[in-house]
């Protein structure tokens, strides 16, 4: 909706706007969302192609630099990423001011953050050695962090990277490996998992991106932007939504996988409950990650030995939504969300993991848009205007009179 707002000492029109539903804050070359026909394409390729013939390392070649790699670009780049994965001896003491059983999401992006305090002269958000530096740095430290968050809490050690392993190997290994065992990776699960990174590397301006532009808008660096990203992707409308699925079809199954009663609640909008892992702001259609995700779902599960148990309920439970008058009226389908939970969890993920593994994925995305916010001569720093709806001039009460 647009609203009037009066503003004292300005032109007086502002755009109410909540939620920026109708409103574009920038142009973008990265991604492509038909959001009524279910189309998603990272750089004009479609999603469907990338997740079968691509990598979670080309892809986000492809998205920062906005072609797919030759062999030799392709090597170079991985070769760099596969140099950076170690972690600063000093920044491995952080794990341990933290509480046991801290949740890794923000540990991950208090980590993050405190990456710029080791790299502080490579922080010139114009300079573009630089940029590609910290880029690679970070593709090649946060699944590094994030294993060390997960091994933390769990009180094991953590191991040095092994080098001569690709970024979703290594992070297996790191998160899942122990020091004095060999740990030999499945390629179904680490293909499985690049896959997924792959489905989550970007979708244009979500709540998470557009909080790495609007804070790099300011000009702050590459690593306080998405620090601030992860913090916004940790919030359950957004990246938090795979850990609360689990969590709702847990309930449904702890109940008999009796479905009823959680239904009634959503449609009755009870306070908090939603039917998590459906509905999207932008498609009003089937969710094409959604589609794929379910189509490797089963595979995967079955082949690690996970149970059917859930995935029936999930699939259940999408087929009543799909053809409930509540859900067919307000065009909620499963997002991307709906079915990778029940993945991770097979995969021996715990619950609270499932959102870091978001963030490892959409973070060639939100490098690609800072670097374009940064390289465009539009930018200007976010600012939006609001209109005020507070009490006009007051005069001050003194506390004897209140
Ligand atoms: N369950 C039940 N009802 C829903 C749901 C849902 N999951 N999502 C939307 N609705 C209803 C709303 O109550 C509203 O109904 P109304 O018109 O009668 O008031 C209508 O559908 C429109 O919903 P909005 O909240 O206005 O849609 P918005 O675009 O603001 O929100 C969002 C999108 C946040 C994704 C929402 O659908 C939601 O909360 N989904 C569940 C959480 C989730 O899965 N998030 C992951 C998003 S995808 C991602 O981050 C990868």
């Amino acid at each position: 909706g647009v609203a009037l707002g009066k503003m004292l000492g300005d032109t007086g029109l502002i755009t109410l706007d909540p939620g920026y539903v109708n409103t574009g804050a920038c142009r973008s070359d990265i991604t492509y969302i038909d959001g009524d026909a279910g189309i998603l394409r990272y750089r004009g390729y479609p999603i469907e192609e990338l997740a079968q013939n691509s990598t979670f390392v080309e892809t986000s070649y492809l998205l920062i630099y906005g072609e797919l790699p030759n062999k030799q670009q392709l090597e170079t780049f991985t070769d760099q990423i596969q140099r950076h994965t170690m972690l600063h001896e000093d920044l491995k003491k952080f794990f341990d001011g933290f509480p046991v059983d801290a949740h890794p999401m923000p540990v991950l992006s208090s980590a993050v953050s405190a990456l710029s305090t080791f790299y502080q002269r490579a922080l010139d958000p114009f300079d573009e050695p630089n940029v590609d530096l910290s880029s690679v740095r970070l593709l090649a430290k946060v699944p590094t962090i994030a294993a060390y968050a997960y091994k933390n809490s769990i009180g094991q050690p953590f191991l040095y990277p092994d080098n001569s392993l690709g970024l979703v190997e290594n992070f297996l290994r790191l998160t899942f490996g122990l020091p004095a065992e060999p740990y030999d990776v499945d390629p179904d699960v680490a293909k499985a998992l690049d896959m997924l990174f792959i489905l989550h590397a970007d979708h244009e301006q979500n709540c998470s991106t557009s909080t790495v532009r609007m804070v790099g808008s300011s000009q702050a660096n590459l690593f306080a932007s998405i620090s601030a990203g992860i913090n916004a992707l940790f919030g359950p409308l957004h990246g938090g939504a795979n850990a609360a699925v689990l969590t709702m079809l847990e309930g449904i199954r702890d109940n008999e996988g009796n479905a009823d009663e959680f239904v009634r609640k959503v449609k009755n909008k009870e306070p908090g409950v939603r039917l998590m892992g459906f509905g999207h702001r932008v498609y009003k259609n089937y969710d094409p990650r959604a589609a794929i995700v379910r189509d490797t779902a089963r595979g995967i599960i079955e082949k690690l030995g996970g149970g059917d148990e859930m995935l029936d309920i999930a699939m259940r439970l999408e087929e009543f939504a799909l053809h409930d008058e509540y859900f067919v009226e307000r065009k909620l389908y499963p997002n991307v969300d709906f079915y990778t939970g029940l993945i991770y969890q097979a995969m021996g993920f715990p619950t609270e993991m499932f959102t870091v593994l978001f963030a490892i994925g959409r973070l060639p995305g939100w490098i690609a848009h800072w670097r374009e916010m940064i390289d465009d001569p539009d930018t200007r720093i976010g600012r939006p205007r609001q209109v005020y709806t507070g009490p006009t001039q007051r005069e001050y009460v003194g506390m004897d009179q209140r």
